[in-house]
């Protein structure tokens, strides 16, 4: 079977999480490409477990989040995505770059497979938490300003397109939060779904409020456990 080594040297710092990061890792990965129609778990482990975790649980070092616990319409939502750069085009959102560059050799066909296997193959993960905030006074934060689109429980809502937040990073509820706010997601003219979270985003400007609305997430437990 053909396959040959990519080198990804990933350029820029390794700043993703919107805060400082300790861990100095180092910037460069590598991978092999699987061909385009391998098994999904063969993709998986030469192309996304370098960063993702063996099982998807996430690298926090290398900004790359938990996704198991992320519906496979999502999933395969932002898989195209990024290879068609509606998210990650634009050097400044470093991460969606790093994730970019990553997927773009990733065959369109194999996206469903792929992204149902993340989302039902791989063993659910239950991210440790980095972050501290006041889960009661988030509470009230997200019942008011999150939970009609992702649910009352963080589940999400398919038909609105709002992905889990339960079960995910906390440092990647931040980060991503923060590329909402920044306007470095969510401005593609495709970008549809993305466009919705942009503009709820400013409604919650203040870091330590979102602090304490992560904080609340995080007792929510995933849609698997
Ligand atoms: C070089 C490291 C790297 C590799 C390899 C990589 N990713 Fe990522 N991925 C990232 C980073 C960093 C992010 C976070 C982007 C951001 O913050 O916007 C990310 C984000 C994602 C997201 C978005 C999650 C969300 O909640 O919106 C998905 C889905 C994803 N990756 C799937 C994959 C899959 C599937 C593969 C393999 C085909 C893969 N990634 C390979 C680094 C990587
Ligand atoms: C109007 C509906 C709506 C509301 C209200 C809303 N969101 Fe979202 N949110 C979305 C949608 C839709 C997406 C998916 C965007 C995409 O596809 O890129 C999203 C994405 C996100 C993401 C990125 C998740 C990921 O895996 O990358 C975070 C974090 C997030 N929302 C947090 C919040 C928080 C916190 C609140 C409340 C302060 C909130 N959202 C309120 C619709 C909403």
């Amino acid at each position: 079977m053909f396959r040959f080594a990519l080198l990804l040297t990933l350029l820029g710092s390794f700043i993703s999480c919107g805060d400082s990061i300790t861990d100095s890792p180092d910037p460069t990965v590598t991978m092999t490409v699987a061909p385009a129609g391998a098994d999904s778990s063969e993709i998986w482990q030469q192309q996304c477990g370098v960063c993702h975790g063996a099982a998807g649980e996430g690298n926090r070092a290398l900004g790359a989040p938990a996704l198991t616990q992320l519906s496979s319409d999502y999933l395969a939502r932002q898989l195209t995505h990024f290879i068609n750069g509606v998210r990650g085009a634009d050097p400044k959102d470093q991460a969606g770059h790093r994730m970019a560059l990553s997927v773009a050799l990733l065959a369109p066909s194999d996206i469903p497979a792929l992204a149902a296997f993340i989302s039902t193959d791989l063993p659910p993960s239950r991210p440790e938490a980095t972050r501290k905030g006041d889960a009661a006074r988030g509470k009230d934060y997200y019942t008011h300003l999150c939970s009609a689109c992702h649910g009352g429980n963080a589940l999400g809502n398919p038909i609105l397109g709002a992905p889990a937040l339960a079960g995910a990073s906390d440092w990647y509820l931040k980060s991503s939060y923060q590329s909402f706010l920044d306007g470095l997601r969510g401005q593609h003219a495709d970008d549809v779904y993305g466009a919705q979270m942009a503009r709820l985003a400013p409604a919650l400007p203040d870091e330590d409020d979102l602090d304490d609305v992560i904080a609340h997430i995080a007792t929510l437990p995933p849609k698997r456990s």
